[in-house]
This record gives C-alpha cells, sequence and structure tokens, in this order.
C-alpha cells in the first residue's frame, strides 16, 4: 500500500486503476487543473526546472525524492498513509467503534463540506501567491516558492480524490467548483476571508507561511482524528508536507530579523526612517504584518461557540488538536470551557459547553505553537543586542468573525473607541506607506547565492545542498 505507482497517469497508492469508474473520472479532472495551474498558478514558471521534491512513498523515513522537475510536469498524486484495518474511533459518540471506510448517509452533507472546505484553501493559496516568483529575494526563496505552491497543488488532488471517490455526483461536482472559484474574486471567491486576501510581497509570503500554514497544519490535525478513515489518512500525509511550508515561513521572518538587526547595529539606530533608507524592513512593519496575518488567521477557526463543532465533534468527523494525547473521557458532554464575549463594551470571560467551545479550543491551541515560534524570532533580536520584541496581538484585535468582532481592541488588550482605533490604526496594521515600501524592496533576484538586500541567507540549503546550488534552472 505504502509504495506509489508512477507508471500511471495519476500517481497514487490507493489502487487506482482497480477501480475504472473512479478513474477515469480523475483523469477527466486533470486537465482542468492543469488548466487552472496554468492560468492562475504561479506566473511564468511553465519552462523552469525546479529542484522539487516529490513524494515516493508515505514512510516518514525517506519519503520524498528531490530533482529537478519542470513545474507543469510535477508529478501530482494521491497518497494516503497506511490503514489500519483495527482502527477503532477514538472520540465522540461513536467511541469504541470501527472506523468508517465509507461516508455515513447522515454524516455525509457535513463531510462533504468540511472537505470542500479544506479544499478550497489549496488552490487559493496558489492563487494568492502566484505573482512572487516575479520578485523572488533568491535561487533559494523562488524555489522554495515553488515547492508550497506544488504541494498546495497536491493538497487540492487529495481533497478532489475524496470527493470522487466517496461522494458521488456531488462530489464531482465540487470537484470542479474548486477550480472555478479565485481567491479574491468579486462574484465567486474563495470560501474563507484569509484566502481572498491579497499576499503582495515576500513578507507577507513569510508571514502567511507561518500563521496560515499552520492554521492549516491545526486543521488538518483536527481531521487526521476523524472516524472517517480515509480523510484521517489522506491528512495525515498532508501534514509531512505542511511541515515544510510552516519552516519557510519561521525561517523567512527570523532572516529578515537578521538583516534587520544588523542594520540597526551597522548604523547604531533604530529610527525606522535610516532602517528603511538603508534598505532593510524597520521592526514596527514587521509587527504591523504580524498583527495583520495573525488576526486574519486566528479568525479561520471560525465562531467561538459554534454548534456545528459540536456535531463535527460529537459525531466524529472532526477531532481536537492530538486528540488522541488528552487524557479526557473525549465524549466532552458536562465539561465547560472559557470563551471571551464583550458585555457592556467590555470584554469578559464565560464559560460555555466545551462541545460548543472546540472552535475555541483549537485556536487557543493554534496561539500556544504561533507565540512558540515568535519567542525564537525574538531570540533573533536578543542575540543581536536589540531591546525590541515582537509579540501576538491580543485575541480580540482585529476580529471580523465570532463574539470579538463586536469590538474595538488595541493589540496589548484593550478596548478602544472608534476616535481611538482610527487614530491609532496605522501603528497597529499595515498602512499603504508600507505595503509601498515593502514594495520597493521586492526586486528579483536569482543568481545563485545572490540575495536580495533586505534578507540574511539561510544557515543551509535544501537537501544539504549548498545555499548557492541551481535550485532552479530558467528555461
Ligand atoms: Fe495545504
Ligand atoms: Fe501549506
Amino acid at each position: 500500500m505504502s509504495t506509489i505507482n508512477y507508471s500511471e497517469k495519476i500517481p497514487n497508492n490507493v489502487n487506482l486503476s482497480e477501480d475504472r469508474t473512479l478513474q477515469r473520472a480523475l483523469e477527466g479532472w486533470q486537465p482542468n487543473f492543469i488548466n487552472w495551474w496554468d492560468d492562475v498558478g504561479p506566473e511564468g514558471s511553465t519552462n523552469h526546472e525546479v529542484y522539487l521534491r516529490t513524494a515516493v512513498s508515505v514512510d516518514p523515513q525517506g519519503w520524498a525524492q528531490f530533482g529537478h522537475v519542470k513545474m507543469r510536469d510535477y508529478r501530482w498524486g494521491i497518497f494516503l498513509n497506511p490503514g489500519d484495518a483495527e482502527r477503532k474511533i477514538h472520540f465522540g459518540d461513536h467511541l469504541g467503534e470501527k472506523a468508517w471506510q465509507d461516508v455515513p448517509g447522515e454524516h455525509r452533507a457535513n463531510l462533504r463540506r468540511i472537505i470542500v472546505t479544506q479544499g478550497d484553501t489549496e488552490p487559493a493559496s496558489v492563487e494568492q501567491q502566484r505573482h512572487l516568483g516575479l520578485t523572488a529575494p533568491s535561487m533559494y526563496d523562488l524555489r522554495n516558492l515553488f515547492q508550497i505552491n506544488v504541494e498546495e497543488g497536491r493538497h487540492l488532488w487529495a481533497m478532489v480524490y475524496l470527493l470522487h471517490k466517496h461522494f458521488g455526483r456531488d462530489g464531482r461536482e465540487e470537484a470542479e467548483a474548486l477550480l472555478q472559484r479565485t481567491s479574491g474574486d468579486q462574484d465567486n471567491p474563495r470560501i474563507l476571508g484569509a484566502f481572498n486576501e491579497k499576499t503582495p510581497d515576500w513578507l507577507a509570503f513569510f508571514m502567511f507561511t507561518y500563521f496560515t500554514d499552520r492554521d492549516g497544519k491545526f486543521q488538518l490535525s483536527a481531521l487526521a482524528e476523524s472516524a472517517f478513515d480515509p480523510l484521517a489518512r489522506t491528512t495525515k500525509f498532508m501534514l509531512t508536507e505542511e511541515a515544510h511550508h510552516m519552516f519557510v515561513g519561521e525561517s523567512g521572518v527570523s532572516r529578515v530579523l537578521t538583516r534587520t538587526a544588523q542594520v540597526m547595529n551597522e548604523l547604531k539606530t533604530d529610527d525606522p526612517q535610516k532602517v528603511r533608507a538603508a534598505g532593510a524592513i524597520d521592526l514596527g512593519t514587521i509587527q504591523r504584518y504580524l498583527n495583520f496575518h495573525y488576526s486574519v488567521t486566528i479568525d479561520l477557526f471560525g465562531a467561538d461557540q459554534s454548534s456545528n463543532a459540536a456535531i463535527f465533534y460529537s459525531s466524529g468527523l472532526k477531532g481536537r488538536y492530538e486528540e488522541g494525547k488528552r487524557t479526557d473521557d473525549h465524549i466532552l458532554k458536562g465539561q465547560t470551557y472559557k470563551v471571551l464575549e464583550v458585555r457592556d463594551g467590555q470584554l469578559v470571560e464565560k464559560e460555555v459547553p466545551m462541545l460548543n467551545a472546540l472552535n475555541e479550543v483549537l485556536r487557543d491551541d493554534f496561539i500556544t505553537d504561533s507565540v512558540a515560534g515568535v519567542n525564537r524570532w525574538n531570540k533573533v533580536l536578543e542575540k543581536a543586542g536589540i531591546p525590541t520584541r515582537l509579540t501576538v496581538p491580543h485575541k480580540a484585535f482585529n476580529r471580523q468573525i465570532g463574539a470579538l468582532a463586536g469590538i474595538k481592541m488595541s493589540p496589548d488588550g484593550r478596548v478602544v473607541n472608534e476616535a481611538e482605533w482610527a487614530a491609532k490604526k496605522s501603528e497597529w496594521l499595515p498602512t499603504p506607506e508600507d505595503f509601498a515600501f515593502v514594495a520597493s524592496l521586492m526586486g528579483r533576484v536569482v543568481d545563485p547565492g545572490k540575495f536580495a538586500g533586505w534578507i540574511a541567507p539561510p544557515v543551509m540549503g535544501i537537501n544539504r545542498q549548498p545555499v548557492d546550488f541551481e535550485y532552479v534552472r530558467f528555461g
């Protein structure tokens, strides 16, 4: 089961050739996917040969193979982690029953919605990032961008496989619609807000891959617990790929900070205008980008109280992050969780049934994980002797979804009135001037081993290749 068959049109480890109808349906979708890739995928990349990793097995030791591949010839395929015939449902009302290999009729609509919502984010991020190759700060970074793009394309394949295999005609229609919605489109946008925002520059890209790909990690982790076994197995393998995406974000921001700190030390200044004049990104701008990406990303977890979240959990469709490692009863009836609400213009904590608060539980797990990386960024500043620290804003800052959307909050957690919000917004969120400044730094640097002036080189290359390796051959 774990070897991947590459001799077929669609590489897979699911014995696709044994199900002719399914195979034909997916082979019918394949050219539409390629058309989508050509239309809104990475701009101008068609003839590049890129040093990409391709999945060749789902064995955690050595699942990938690296080599130069023409982007368009990347072998997008269907890879599920090995199954366990004895697997039992380990949370919710069906706890202890056998995991499902097929979709139970009563959960069909909810499962389809979960899969479509996840699937929609994958092509969305490719669309959001499509222009970035034109302004890559190095050949190394260009390669990482393209690696992420092809893998998000593969994640779309992962969800489309489930839709085609398990949801009949509705599933095939949903698979088509996944190629028709477009990020930021007025008439037919992507489903979730953060996936309709622009990713205008590389600082935004690094923040996106740090925060928003991490949302992906938490959603996929919750789905990896699912009673619907094919969903659990496919999301487990997606998580293997996801780690690199977050690495690109974390190390990207680290390298920006390294360069900024260098310039600040050389010039002995913390004046943002002097830092900018020297061609580096000032810490205030980095903090404002962080505030934006963090706040739009935590909105992705949905409303703080949600009866859907309770249904998804109790019926076994979606677990909690690391469900198996938790020591409670995995049913959660009668348990409570603290959420924030707005009362008389102030934030107050209130206890609500935990089942209804599972979006908040997942959001809080995400926040803990995010903060850990921000602390690692601060180590870069600390080592360089710079006293400024980056922080994540308060959970209620700049929220558009849930109970907290009704309040204006400063990043440090003070409720503010409209006048103060209007006066301070430009200190808290990126301004048009910030975007214009960062855009002014975005020039294409693609000679092997060369890096744009606003970012430090990485500590090491990809797959133990040197930093100045020819990661991309331009055709
Ligand atoms: Fe993804
Ligand atoms: Fe990702």
